[in-house]
Formats: structure tokens, sequence, C-alpha cells
């Protein structure tokens, strides 16, 4: 009798078995943090800065007596929109919404304001944006504090 083949079959279940389960318990879960700085007020000059576009999808924007932070998710399907620095305007590629640079929407079909996170400033002087907190503007929370940072 010949029972080699049932120990590769047996083999290969254990192994696929093995697989499966790691898959759904991995052991890390690599997230990107919610709370993190973005340096200090002397590095924004008036406007839209996407220095943290790429890295964590953020627009920053300092008007003449605040400063704030915008996601960069469009809030129609939540594609990333573009700056267009020409046009004075956030638009998005997917399907044509566009927004004001303090982010309200004007064309397209999104159907409200871009989000804002919540930014503090450190005991250091560092702007702390904290992406587990957001504000909308269709609900007036645009001026609550931690919307913005007076300047
Ligand atoms: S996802 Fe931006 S317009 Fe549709």
């Amino acid at each position: 009798m010949y029972y080699g083949g049932w120990g590769v079959i047996s083999l290969f279940l254990a192994a696929v078995l093995g697989s499966t389960i790691r898959f759904f318990f991995p052991r890390t879960l690599f997230e990107p943090p919610t709370k993190y700085t973005i340096g200090y007020l002397s590095e924004y000059t008036q406007g839209v800065n996407e220095k943290f576009k790429q890295l964590r999808r953020i627009w920053v924007v300092r008007e003449v007596n605040k400063l704030y932070v915008i996601e960069a998710k469009c809030t129609h399907l939540g594609c990333t929109p573009n700056w267009l620095a020409a046009e004075g305007k956030f638009k998005c590629p997917c399907h044509g919404s566009g927004y004001t640079p303090d982010g309200i929407n004007i064309e397209g079909p999104a159907p409200r304001p871009l989000d804002r996170f919540k930014v503090t400033l450190s005991e250091n002087g560092e702007i702390m944006v904290d992406e587990s907190v957001r504000f909308r503007g269709e609900r007036r929370q645009w001026d609550k504090p931690g919307a913005f940072i007076s300047v």
C-alpha cells in the first residue's frame, strides 16, 4: 500500500489553512497616525498650501486672520481634487465638482463643502492636526473652537 499521496495532500491542506488563518488575523496593522504636526505658522504664507497633499491628503489654508486644514477629499465620491491656483478654486477630476479656496462647493455634483480637520498649536508653537475630529461647513461648524487657528 502507498500512503505518500495522502501525506502530500495533508501538508498542502495544512499550508492552505495556515495561510487562510494568517490572512484573517494579521500580526500587525499599519495605519498612519491621525494626529501629527505640520510645522510652524511662519512656514505658511497667505493662500492654499499643498505641501502635505501627497503625504497627508490635506491642504493648509491661511487667510488674513486664521489658518485651517482642509481634507483633500471630494464630498461627492471621494476623489482627490486639484488646486487650480490660476482659477482660484479646487476642481475634482472625477466628475467636475468645484470648490472655493475655503472649501465651499460651487459646481458639479458635490453635495456639501470639503471637510476641515481639527487644528491647534502645541506648546512649542507647532501646528497640530487631528484627523479624528472634523468640522463640516454645512453644519456651521467652521467657527467652532479647534476648526482654525487665529493668526
Ligand atoms: S468624486 Fe469629485 S465630483 Fe465626483
